[in-house]
C-alpha cells in the first residue's frame, strides 16, 4: 500500500455545527442590538493601505500608499468594512520573500485577516455598524488597510466577548485548525498528536480537539509547557529536547495516534517518514505547510516526502496518508468559529499589538518572523470606537 496526498478542500464541516447550533441562535440577537452610528461619508473619502510592491523582506517589499479613494460602488455580494485591526500570518511574509512579482500579482494590499465595522452592507445580511471579522479569499485584495471590500460570505459577526484586536486573528488560524480536524475525522475519545501546539494554528487545534472530547498530545519548546497544559493538553513533549520522531520511536503511544497534525509547518520530514511506528494504519498525517529555511532545504524536504508517499512499502514507502491543509474562507466554518469563541471554548491569544505606521508594521513583521510569537501579532489600525 502507498500513501495518498490529500489537499483539504470543500470538506463537510457538520459535526461541530450540530454541537454549537444553540449558540448560533443566541448570537443572532447581536444583529438586532442598536447599531452604532457610522461616521462614514463616501464623498471625497480616502484611505491608506500597505501594498506589497516587490519581492523581498517586508522592509523592502512593503510600501504605504495614501490618498486611495474609498470604493463607493460595490460588486454584488460585497461589503465595505472600516478596519479596526489586522492580524499577520506567516504566509504573508513567506510569499513576499519567495514569489516573483508576476506570480504574486503585485502590487496588492498585504495580509489576509482583519476585524472591523461594516460601513456599507450593500444589501447583504449585515447592517451598518455591525462588528465583523473575516479572512480574504483573494490574496490580491489584502486587509492591511484602513478600508477593505470583502465578500459578505467571508465575514461573520464578531463574538461579543472579544475585542477587535482579538477578533482580527480569528479567521485564518481557527478555520485552518477546524477544517483540518474535520478532514482528519477525529472522534471523541481518540488521540491526536499536534506538533507546534503553541503556534496559533496549534493552539486553535488543541482547543477544538479538547472541545470534541479528544485526548491531545502536543509539542512546543519548554517555555510554552504551562501554556499548553492550561489549554488542556494531556501530554506535553518538548520538541527541543530530542528529535521528535526519535522520541516517538523510543516510546510509541499505545494505542497509536489516530491522527497527526503538524501545526508548525513541516520542519523535519522524519516525523512523517517514521510515522508507521506511531500513527494508526487508517490515521492521516496533515501538515499546515512548510517551514523551510532555504530553497534547497525545501526541495530536499519535498523529495523525501514524495519518496515516502509514493514508494511501495517494501522499498521504504510510508503506508500512511499525507496531506497539506489549505484554508477555505467559507461562512459555515466562520460561524462555527464565532460560536466556539462566543461560548469560551476557543480563546483567542494575542502575542503583541503594533501601530499602523512604518515603525509599527516593521516591528510586527520582525516579531512574526522570529517564528516564536505566542499568539497573533496584531496591527491596530484605529481605535475600535473611532
Ligand atoms: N495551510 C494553511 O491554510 C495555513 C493557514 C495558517 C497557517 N499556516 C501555517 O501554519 C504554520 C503555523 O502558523 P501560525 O500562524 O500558527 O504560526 P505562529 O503562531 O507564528 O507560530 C509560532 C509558534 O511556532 C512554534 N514553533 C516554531 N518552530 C517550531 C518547531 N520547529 N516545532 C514546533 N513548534 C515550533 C513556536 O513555539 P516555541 O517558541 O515553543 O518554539 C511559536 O510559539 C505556519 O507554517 C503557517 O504558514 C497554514
Amino acid at each position: 500500500m502507498t500513501a495518498n496526498i490529500h489537499v483539504i478542500a470543500n470538506s463537510n464541516y457538520n459535526s461541530i455545527l450540530i454541537q454549537s447550533s444553540h449558540i448560533y441562535r443566541q448570537t443572532r440577537i447581536w444583529a438586532f442590538l442598536p447599531r452604532i452610528r457610522s461616521d462614514f461619508s463616501p464623498t471625497m473619502a480616502t484611505y491608506s493601505a500597505w501594498f506589497v510592491v516587490r519581492r523581498g523582506l517586508p522592509s523592502k517589499a512593503l510600501e504605504l500608499k495614501t490618498g486611495l479613494s474609498i470604493p463607493t460602488k460595490l460588486a454584488d455580494g460585497h461589503v465595505l468594512v472600516k478596519v479596526h485591526a489586522v492580524a499577520l500570518n506567516p504566509v504573508g511574509y513567506k510569499l513576499m520573500r519567495t514569489l516573483p512579482d508576476f506570480l504574486d500579482g503585485r502590487p496588492h494590499i498585504a495580509e489576509l485577516d482583519m476585524a472591523g465595522v461594516v460601513v456599507d452592507p450593500n444589501g447583504s445580511e449585515f447592517g451598518v455598524g455591525d462588528k465583523v471579522f473575516g479572512g480574504t479569499p483573494d490574496v490580491k485584495r489584502g486587509t492591511l488597510a484602513e478600508y477593505v471590500v470583502f465578500p459578505s460570505s467571508a465575514l461573520a459577526l464578531t463574538p461579543p466577548n472579544v475585542s477587535a484586536v482579538e477578533a482580527a486573528g480569528l479567521a485564518v488560524v481557527n478555520l485552518t485548525a477546524y477544517q483540518t480536524l474535520m478532514t482528519l475525522k477525529i472522534d471523541s475519545g481518540q488521540t491526536i498528536f499536534i506538533n507546534g501546539g503553541s503556534s496559533s494554528v496549534g493552539m486553535a487545534a488543541i482547543q477544538i480537539a479538547k472541545f470534541m472530547g479528544c485526548k491531545v498530545v502536543a509539542t512546543a519548546s519548554g517555555r510554552n509547557k504551562d501554556l499548553l497544559l492550561n489549554l488542556g493538553v494531556d501530554e506535553f513533549i518538548d520538541y527541543t529536547a530530542e528529535p521528535l520522531s526519535e522520541r516517538l520511536l523510543k516510546q510509541p503511544p499505545t494505542p497509536k495516534f489516530h491522527a497527526i497534525y503538524d501545526a508548525a509547518g513541516l520542519t523535519d520530514p522524519a516525523l512523517y517518514l517514521n510515522s508507521t511506528a506511531y500513527l494508526a494504519p487508517d490515521g492521516m498525517y496533515i501538515t499546515a505547510g512548510t517551514m523551510p529555511k532555504t530553497g534547497k532545504e525545501f526541495v530536499e524536504m519535498l523529495r523525501q516526502i514524495f519518496e515516502g508517499m509514493f514508494r511501495p512499502t517494501w522499498l521504504g514507502g510510508v503506508p500512511r496518508e499525507f496531506g497539506v491543509s489549505m484554508v477555505q474562507f467559507e461562512k459555515k466554518s466562520l460561524e462555527i468559529v464565532r460560536d466556539l469563541v462566543a461560548q469560551g471554548a476557543l480563546k483567542p491569544k494575542v502575542d503583541s499589538v503594533h501601530t499602523f505606521d512604518r515603525d509599527g508594521v516593521m516591528q510586527a513583521y520582525e516579531k512574526l518572523m522570529t517564528k516564536h510569537a505566542v499568539g497573533k501579532v496584531v496591527i491596530k489600525v484605529v481605535n475600535e470606537n473611532e
